[in-house]
């Protein structure tokens, strides 16, 4: 193999790999080490070094797309059945060492145990949702505008499919993509975020445990060069991105330089609560304390705006602001902690500008707005849960995703100005709305334009058996999980048979051409 200096097989026991070691790109079944290496670190105590990878660069993602391409041409002929039934094991792996992957994602991506544990069981749930797809229906059958003629569509494998995956649920959405993308018949390369590979790797691991064969699942380490590599290989068809709007766009131009290929980009958000004033608003406050400060702020599906009507917007600020002041910061992995670290330095840097930013503007910090230390915690990026009041539609806090736990309130004085302040924004993932009123919910659902709406819910917590993903710049048009997961993995093949005998032309021979000719098939014999 190229651009590497030593092979071996992969070790098993990944999760036990939480000292220091050094681990290697995953390509044909073997673990492919590096001399440029980058450290993955607990974002709560940024000195302790949990594992350390290759930097990569090109030459390893073209060895892992080769990889991928020998290994999909005996995978896509295995019986579909049969690969649902390798991919339910791998649910009963991830289901086996939950505990385990969960203290993993807490160490590495900085989530608290409980929301680790729920990144965890997406993908044990998404093992079993999409291996039950294995023995449903494959395409659809139609009737054909001809005598003795039947049509049907069926599902190909669209090749080797490149994905490059986020942080912040850094076992779910690889099961998320990886497995439909198995079902349907697909090699794979993943170029996970540096802020999580051993992640990756452990999600990897199970999957060869499981018996998903050598070589069909690959993971190739690093920052935006293998990324690139990958987005653009042209052994590569089709290409699966969830990040943020900037770095999706050059994924897609990427792409389509040697294109077409598919593309499908799972963006960022700004999602919206809107509260009215027949809401119940402890409900209300519940679901923002989790929308807005679970995970720190940090899901694509995050409680960014709180749209509430003026009549109870003292009275819900004050309740939410005051339980938000309560909220523990600390280590993830730590009973009694709700907040965990922000993932790194960087991103702590950035919330705070934004933040000082919107003050400039004239937004209240009702509570937080500070970078904070925790004790056992030295480096850790931690922000204060933040309530901004007093913010406009135009603010740069009200439009620009934060990906942190900021929580703007922006007032309305009425459900049409509420749902103009929700799609005012240039994205349109997911957005809530507390009511008792069905009259007004069902209202709001048909004019919110985002691609999940909520009814008396938070924004955050999707179910991986219907469609998630977003309207505007949040996608462009692919949705994952549920029924429409097997789309942006797969090809759709029509097919006509016709069993007649004889040449049958569609659009002619199905009409008499003009008024008062002979009625069709008026010439076959009886
Ligand atoms: C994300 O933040 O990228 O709905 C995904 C939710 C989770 C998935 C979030 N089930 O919040």
């Amino acid at each position: 193999m190229s651009g590497t200096n030593d092979t071996e097989r992969s070790t098993p026991g990944v999760l036990a790999q939480t000292s220091g070691a050094m681990l290697g790109n995953r390509i044909g079944g073997s673990s492919v080490f590096a001399t440029r290496t980058f450290a993955s670190v607990n974002p709560a105590r940024p000195a302790e070094v949990l594992a350390r990878f290759p930097d990569s660069a090109e030459a390893a993602v073209d060895d892992a797309v080769a990889a991928a391409t020998a290994a999909q041409r005996t995978w896509s002929a295995v019986p579909i059945p049969e690969r649902a039934e390798r991919i339910a094991a791998v649910g009963g792996v991830l289901a086996r060492d939950k505990a385990a992957l969960a203290l993993l994602v807490a160490r590495e991506a900085g989530k608290v145990l409980i929301e680790a544990g729920g990144d965890v069981q997406e993908a044990i749930d998404m093992a079993s949702y999409v291996a039950s797809q294995g023995r449903g229906a494959w395409g659809t059958v139609h009737p054909s505008e001809l005598a003795d003629k039947l049509c049907w569509t069926t599902r190909q494998p669209v090749g080797v499919v490149g994905m490059i995956t986020p942080w912040n649920f850094p076992v779910a959405i690889p099961s998320w993509k990886c497995f439909p993308a198995l079902l349907a018949g697909n090699g794979i390369v993943i170029k996970p975020s540096e802020h999580a590979p051993l992640c990756a790797e452990a999600f990897a691991a199970a999957c060869e445990e499981a018996g998903i064969p050598a070589g069909l699942l690959n993971v190739v380490h690093g920052y935006a060069a293998p990324a690139a590599a990958l987005a653009r290989h042209p052994g590569v068809r089709a290409v699966s991105f969830t990040g943020s709007v900037p770095t999706g766009r050059k994924v897609a131009v990427a792409a389509m330089e040697d294109g077409p290929r598919l593309v499908s980009l799972e963006l960022g958000g700004k999602n919206a609560m809107v509260v009215l004033p027949d809401a119940d608003l402890e409900v209300a406050a519940d679901g923002l304390l989790f929308g807005a400060f679970g995970t720190a702020g940090q899901r694509c599906t995050s409680t960014s705006r709180l749209v509430v009507h003026r009549d109870v917007v003292a009275e819900l600020v004050a309740v939410v602001a005051e339980r938000a002041a309560g909220l523990v910061l600390g280590d993830p992995t730590a009973v009694g902690t709700d907040v965990g670290p922000v993932i790194d330095a960087a991103s702590a840097d950035r919330i705070h500008t934004m933040v000082g930013a919107a003050v400039d503007e004239g937004a209240e910090v009702v509570t937080g707005g500070r970078r904070v230390a925790v004790d056992g915690c030295e480096g850790g990026a931690f922000y204060e849960p933040t309530v901004l009041r007093g913010v406009h539609p135009g603010h740069a806090v009200a439009r620009d995703e934060v990906f942190g736990p900021v929580l703007s309130v922006l007032e309305v004085g009425s459900l049409d100005e509420a749902v103009e302040v929700v799609n005012s924004v240039p994205y349109g993932l997911s957005a809530a709305v507390y009511t008792r009123d069905v009259n007004n919910a069902m209202r709001a659902v048909a004019a919110i334009d985002t691609g999940i709406v909520y009814v008396n819910a938070p924004t955050i917590g999707a179910e991986i058996h219907l469609p998630f993903g977003g309207t505007k710049h949040t996608g462009n048009g692919y949705r994952e999980a549920g029924t429409r997961g097997l789309e942006q993995f797969s090809e759709t093949k029509t097919v006509y048979l016709d069993y007649s005998g004889r040449l049958q032309r569609a659009q002619i021979d199905n009409r008499p051409p003009v008024a008062g000719a002979a009625p069709p098939h008026a010439d076959r014999e009886a």
